[in-house]
């Protein structure tokens, strides 16, 4: 069986869509004498920066893992504190996102977030949907293994319900019952922090995306070295399994 692999890249040679693992908040506040919380803080400003520049550099879709569904085992201050920091930052940016065309969407498994989060959620969602200048999508309690079980257990309703032929499922079909269905796949994944792992982000979806760790933790991640990685992006040869020209 052969699946069309998009080469989604823009004409400059850089990446459409860019997904980025924000890690190193923690480290970064404790080598600072602070609480973990103060790391997100300046880590959750940091998106406004990448969001914007994103633009510049031929970048239309810009996906960020805020939190995974793996991060519940941190302890509840921890996690209450992310959890407020997330609703208040999207209630305050929801302005400019909506102003700066950013059309902003979340993947993840939202039922489990409370309802004052969802809600906020929902508004920014509604709010920004017109818009097409960049798109913004944050995982919010995300986690690549949950949402390719989420989406088969959606896809065995349609097949048991007798709207889908089950002999006809292939990639495609699945693709569609995922949480990033409206997204193409990421071109470049960039993990912050210096850890070489992608812990449960983008699993299925990222099966040729090229990767970029590096060692910048993520409230010290600048426009400027968003830039540097997108060049090096640029001087990569990607193949899909194929062989070169
Ligand atoms: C990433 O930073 C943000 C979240 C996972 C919410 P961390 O909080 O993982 O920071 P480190 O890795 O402990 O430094
Ligand atoms: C991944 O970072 C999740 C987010 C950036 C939201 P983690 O800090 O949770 O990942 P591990 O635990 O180091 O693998
Ligand atoms: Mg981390």
């Amino acid at each position: 069986m052969t699946t069309a692999v998009t080469t989604p890249e823009t004409k400059s040679g850089g990446p459409r869509h860019v997904a980025i693992i924000m890690d190193g908040n923690g480290r970064w506040a404790q080598s600072r004498g602070q609480p973990r919380l103060f790391g997100h803080h300046a880590g959750v400003k940091r998106v406004k920066e990448i969001v914007r520049a994103s633009p510049d550099h031929g970048v239309k879709y810009l996906t960020v893992f805020a939190f995974s569904t793996e991060n519940w085992k941190r302890t509840q201050v921890e996690v209450s504190g992310l959890m407020k920091l997330f609703r208040r930052y999207i209630q305050s940016e929801a302005r400019d996102l909506l102003a700066e065309g950013v059309r902003v969407r979340f993947i993840g498994d939202r039922l489990q977030l409370d309802a004052k989060l969802r809600k906020v959620m929902d508004e920014i969602e509604l709010l920004t949907s017109k818009n097409d200048r960049v798109h913004l999508t944050v995982a919010l309690n995300y986690g690549g293994r949950d949402e390719v079980a989420r989406a088969t257990k959606r896809l065995a309703i349609e097949v048991a319900a007798g709207r889908i032929d089950p002999h006809s499922v292939d990639e495609t079909t699945l693709a569609r019952f995922l949480d990033t269905c409206f997204l193409p796949d990421p071109d470049l994944v960039i993990r912050t922090s210096g850890e070489a792992r992608i812990s449960n982000f983008l699993l299925w979806q990222s099966a040729y995306a090229e990767y970029e760790f590096i060692n910048t933790l993520w409230p010290d991640f600048s426009a400027a070295e968003f830039a540097t990685v997108l060049a090096g992006f640029g001087r990569r040869e990607r193949r899909f399994g194929a062989v070169s020209a």
